[in-house]
């Protein structure tokens, strides 16, 4: 698909704010701050969010981490109008908090700040395989040297009985190159209850680790996670 903006532009057609209603992503978010982020030494912690939908993930850290840490920095980017515009409506509480947003794409955000986590949680589908190498060499200079990405994807076995299950989800299915490899995606819809379809690109498990070792990463740990009835599988990457 070469319209890039679609995959933002897509969020102004559903109703991404019932997150608030369904609480659908908690049970992996709340994974990734009890048993990653939080485990994080010190008085401060620097958080950036790719791709932050309607802050639901954001408001999450802010509640959870301002007992643990002094000084919590929390910035991250939405580009969809819509999802960032609810954001801005709602306060976030700041005690602790150093709160930073762009209405941009990731690869458009400029901040100078070096982070100990950055996030993607269901975002990689919307970049085009063309743009992840470029998103890659971004996250490794937004991080400092003990930083990691967390990154969240839909596991890719769940995904392929779904699509043989659900045959209108399914699109088109490619095959990209990247370092004179060749790794299959496939296009599909996403139904998700109470908020609407979305396309997404899903990629082969196997390229992640290829990408990010690429881009001066190490694979620290691969786990798939059942959130009631939907499985994920979350990477950390650490910088070598
Ligand atoms: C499936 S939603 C997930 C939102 C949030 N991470 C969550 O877990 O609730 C994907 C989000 O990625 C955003 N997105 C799409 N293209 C993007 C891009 N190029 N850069 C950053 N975010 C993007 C969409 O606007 C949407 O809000």
């Amino acid at each position: 698909m070469k319209n890039k903006e679609f995959f933002y532009l897509q969020y102004n057609k559903v109703n991404w704010q019932n997150q608030e209603k369904t609480k659908i992503n908690s049970f992996v978010d709340n994974f990734i701050i009890q048993n990653i982020i939080s485990k994080k030494e010190g008085d401060e912690i620097k958080i950036f969010d790719i791709g932050f939908g309607i802050g639901f993930f954001l408001r999450m850290l802010q509640k959870n981490l301002s007992k643990s840490f002094k000084t919590i920095i929390l910035e991250g980017c939405e580009p969809s109008r819509k999802n960032y515009k609810y954001f801005k409506s709602k306060p976030l509480n700041l005690k602790n908090t150093r709160l930073r947003v762009f209405n941009k794409t990731f690869l458009q955000t400029n901040t100078d700040t070096k982070f100990d986590f950055l996030t993607a949680i269901y975002v990689f589908t919307h970049f085009a395989s063309d743009e992840l190498n470029d998103v890659a060499q971004k996250i490794n200079s937004m991080l400092n040297n003990e930083g990691k990405l967390i990154l969240v994807v839909a596991n890719e076995k769940y995904l392929e009985e779904k699509l043989k299950s659900k045959k209108d989800l399914f699109i088109e299915r490619n095959i990209f190159e990247f370092d004179n490899q060749k790794y299959k995606e496939v296009l599909h819809y996403s139904e998700i209850p109470q908020i609407g379809t979305i396309i997404d690109y899903n990629r082969e498990e196997k390229f992640y680790p290829d990408l990010f070792k690429r881009h001066g990463f190490n694979l620290d740990s691969k786990k798939d996670l059942d959130d009631n009835g939907f499985i994920c599988t979350i990477f950390v990457f650490s910088k070598r």
